[in-house]
């Protein structure tokens, strides 16, 4: 365990914060162990009760399994992220839905007329949309790590290609992508760990 802090955690034990945040890698290589989609959806289950702005909860995702998906999805990434992909058990993409005020009558009922506002204002929209599905995917890595899985996520060469090619609803902008595995392989799995900032460093209070 590696810690910076002298205070102790208070609500969660030390396990914990170890496997959701200061022993969890970003792993490269897995077993060949099934990840099922009722695992993923059990993380997605726990993620998405994280805030968002509005409640808007713009992220979405897709779920690439089959050899022929895969290699769909590798033409648009850069050639070094290819083999992880090919290899993992299962790859998410994870999207920005821009037409995410479909849902706001559910998602904030207490918001009369908010949908038919935003309903002409895509700018505002796609803004709202990607930098609230980025937050949200932080929390689905978590969620992941809580629900025992392993991650890797990895970014997009071809993010409008990709749109075209494997999204079938014009609205959804992909992120990045996440392979997702149960085990990190016994050899290759991880790069060597690398520092973080301090809190001290990355922090000013007024
Ligand atoms: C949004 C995002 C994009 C990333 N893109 C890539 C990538 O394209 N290829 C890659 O090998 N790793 C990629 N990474 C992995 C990061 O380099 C890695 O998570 C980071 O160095 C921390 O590693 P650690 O968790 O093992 O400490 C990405 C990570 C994130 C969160």
């Amino acid at each position: 365990m590696t810690t910076t802090l002298d205070t102790p955690l208070s609500s969660i034990d030390d396990a914990t914060a170890d496997l959701l945040f200061r022993e969890a890698r970003t792993v490269k290589r897995f077993t060949d162990e099934e990840v099922t989609d009722a695992e993923i959806a059990a993380a997605y289950d726990l993620m998405r009760w994280g805030p968002t702005a509005m409640n808007i909860s713009p992220l979405r995702y897709l779920v690439v399994r089959t050899p022929e998906a895969r290699r769909r999805l590798t033409a648009h990434l850069g050639e070094g992220n290819h083999a992880g992909v090919l290899a993992a058990p299962v790859t998410l993409v994870v999207a920005a839905d821009t037409a995410f005020h479909r849902h706001m009558d559910r998602l904030a009922p207490h918001m009369a007329g908010i949908a038919e506002h935003l309903d002409g204002q895509p700018d505002v929209r796609e803004h709202m949309a990607r930098m609230n599905a980025a937050l949200q995917s932080g929390y689905l890595l978590t969620a992941l790590r809580a629900t025992g899985l392993q991650v890797g996520p990895m970014g997009i060469q071809d993010a409008a290609g990709l749109e075209a090619d494997l999204f079938d609803d014009d609205a959804w902008r992909a992120l990045h992508i996440v392979n997702v595995g149960r085990a990190p392989a016994a050899e290759g799995a991880t790069y060597p760990r690398a520092a973080r900032l301090e809190a001290a460093e990355v922090s000013r209070t007024l």
